[in-house]
């Protein structure tokens, strides 16, 4: 049996990209399969471990539980819509790497969603805020710790109260 394809078109790190999809392809399966961005990771495929993050009109979702058709329309960014348009990282980026916030980098994409869509909205959070906001997220690595300095130091980079 043929399943029926539909036809979605979704702003994708600031560029249109358009696809024909199953009722039940989810929308990592589409970014890794079909555009070929595989710096969203995928885990547990249940919800669980936020590998799969990525930003949906700029909150942080779990993209193994948001099917691709949920998507049409709207606009997503992905880690690599992180970095800086001239290539490099960014102050994020950059400060995981400074406070070693990884180790296997499994979780990373998911983190690095986590914490700049914490940023985009509270740009001084509190280590309370930081953890709140990355509970959802599971790391077998660091034990937590250095990702919130991470993401503590982006926050003082990003409003100059730290170089
Ligand atoms: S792969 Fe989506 S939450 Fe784990
Ligand atoms: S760095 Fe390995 S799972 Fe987080």
């Amino acid at each position: 049996m043929t399943e029926t394809l539909y036809s979605i078109a979704v702003e994708v790190n600031g560029a249109q990209r358009n696809g024909q999809v199953t009722a039940r392809t989810s929308l990592v399966d589409w970014l890794r399969e079909h555009l070929h961005l595989t710096g969203t990771h995928v885990g547990c495929e249940h919800g669980i471990c936020g590998a799969c993050s990525v930003m949906l009109d700029g909150e942080a979702v779990r993209s193994c539980l948001v099917y691709a058709v949920q998507a049409d329309g709207h606009r997503v960014v992905t880690v690599e819509g992180l970095a800086p348009p001239g290539g490099g990282m960014s102050i994020l980026q950059d400060s995981f790497c400074e406070a070693h916030g990884l180790q296997c980098g499994y979780c990373t994409p998911g983190m690095l969603i986590a914490a700049q869509a914490l940023l985009n909205a509270n740009p001084r959070p509190s280590e309370h805020e930081i953890r709140d906001a990355i509970a959802g997220n599971l790391c077998r690595c660091t034990g937590y710790q250095q990702i919130v300095d991470a993401i503590g130091l982006a926050a003082g980079r990003l409003s100059g109260e730290t170089s």
